[in-house]
């Protein structure tokens, strides 16, 4: 099989074509005609059809709130699934008409000016684009250079095309502090997510000497993006890619295991999959991937005192603690749920932005070998997977004029999770 007619079956892809990218001649999932759906799931009887209409390939599910549910449909599938749908008396709306069109206006290039501005920086980061991994690494070396008492980073390993792992912590050296650790990027596609830790990262770094002594307090040990192969993949290939990028064995056209069911607890069981062409594809085995395997091997053996997991995805406006795995919650869910509560209050009177706080196998769907768990299981207390904006509109292709209020919301949160360490131990 050649190349191009691989990529058609894994990325379930609609039409392939040729792309120039800077010089290099790239290959580019095409979403023209595409659209995003909301269909309505409060009988059971809607949730076989989808299920069933997703095994056929002819729509890939986004995201969901319960009682709808957000499904890409594929261009030559629109009459198809119409039919479908109708005959079975599901209600829907169509909420992305032209999706490739959205794709294209997400990430505008920055005026002349503000990019001439941003080369004398040092740096390239910013939070009215979302970037590239150069830009966020370049980024991380450079707070480490500028601020070298207080930030370092180190990668703690290499992904499976052999990208680095960066680790980017922030201390004021003091023996007694707990530590948090924040990741983003899980997923390729939810390029929110490291754009809000970055914004984390160049509060805490370049106002370190002005924040709270809550703030002050904590090792902070950020990891944006979890996941660069995909992340640079979602740039340059397909801008919906979940996954990473393994190739399960030569020769086999689908490729990527869903990191979030590639974690060691519990691992295997309800929402995943054992199938390399479907999205929740969790590994051959727990921490069969080295992304997976370099972030719970760090944690396991930094030596910090970790007493709160951070994990960014989007989207759906959720603050979601343990357990992922099943529908059933932790011994001390109530202080989770307590926290929650509170980390959304402060999102939502400092943004806007209103979070539904609870457990993820119940506010979502039961999902096991997902991070969150790991670290639950390992004795972290708050550990909570925080789903980003926005709850639909633009879904996964959020457009940039989010990213500072988006990010600003969330460390509102990130403070009042700060305070209640503090004060708890
Ligand atoms: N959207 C995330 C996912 O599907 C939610 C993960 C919640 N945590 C969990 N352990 N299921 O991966
Ligand atoms: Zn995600």
């Amino acid at each position: 099989k050649n190349k191009i007619s691989q990529k058609v079956v894994e990325s379930e892809a609609t039409v392939i074509k040729a792309a120039d990218e800077k010089d290099e001649i790239s290959q580019k999932v095409d979403y023209t005609g595409a659209q995003v759906w909301k269909v309505s799931a409060n009988k059971t009887g809607s949730r076989v059809v989808l299920s069933r209409l997703r095994r056929k390939n002819l729509i890939s599910p986004w995201g969901s709130n319960g009682t709808v549910i957000d499904v890409l449909v594929k261009p030559n599938a629109i009459g198809n699934v119409t039919q479908i749908l109708k005959r079975e008396n599901i209600p829907f709306t169509v909420s992305i008409e032209n999706l490739q069109k959205m794709i294209d206006e997400e990430n505008p290039p920055l005026d002349e000016n503000e990019a001439e501005l941003q080369d004398r920086r040092g740096h390239r980061m910013n939070w009215k684009q979302y970037h590239r991994l150069e830009d966020i690494y370049g980024f991380m070396d450079y707070l480490a250079k500028t601020y070298p008492a207080i930030v370092s980073v180190k990668s703690i390993g290499a992904s499976y095309e052999g990208r680095d792992l960066k680790v980017l912590r922030i201390s004021n050296g003091k023996s007694t502090n707990k530590a948090v650790f924040i990741d983003g990027g899980i997923h390729a596609r939810e390029w929110i997510s490291p754009a809000t830790v970055t914004y984390f990262i160049n509060q805490f770094a370049e106002n370190f000497d002005v924040e709270s002594d809550d703030i002050k307090n904590i090792d902070w040990y950020f990891l944006p993006v979890v996941n660069p192969d995909g992340y640079e993949f979602t740039h340059v290939g397909d801008r919906l890619w979940r996954k990473n990028r393994r190739i399960p064995f030569t020769g086999r056209a689908c490729s990527g295991t869903d990191l979030n069911r590639n974690f060691g607890y519990r691992w295997g069981g309800k929402g995943t999959s054992n199938n390399p062409c479907s999205d929740i594809y969790r590994g051959t085995k727990a921490f069969s991937e080295p992304e997976t395997k370099a972030l719970s091997d760090f944690i396991t053996n930094s030596g910090a005192n970790f007493t709160a997991y951070l994990t960014y995805h989007s989207y759906g406006q959720y603050l979601l603690y343990p357990w992922g795995y099943d529908n059933v919650v932790p011994p001390d869910y109530k202080d989770l749920n307590a926290v929650g509560n509170r980390m959304a209050e402060a999102i939502k009177s400092t943004s806007g932005y209103q979070y539904q706080v609870g457990s993820s196998s119940k506010l979502l769907y039961p999902a096991s070998g997902g991070s969150d768990d790991w670290a639950k299981a390992k004795g972290i207390k708050y550990a909570y997977t925080v789903e980003l904006s926005d709850t639909g509109r633009y879904g996964f292709v959020l457009p940039t004029t989010f990213i500072e209020p988006v990010a600003k919301g969330s460390l509102a949160g990130v403070r009042v999770l700060a305070k209640q360490i503090n004060k708890e131990y």
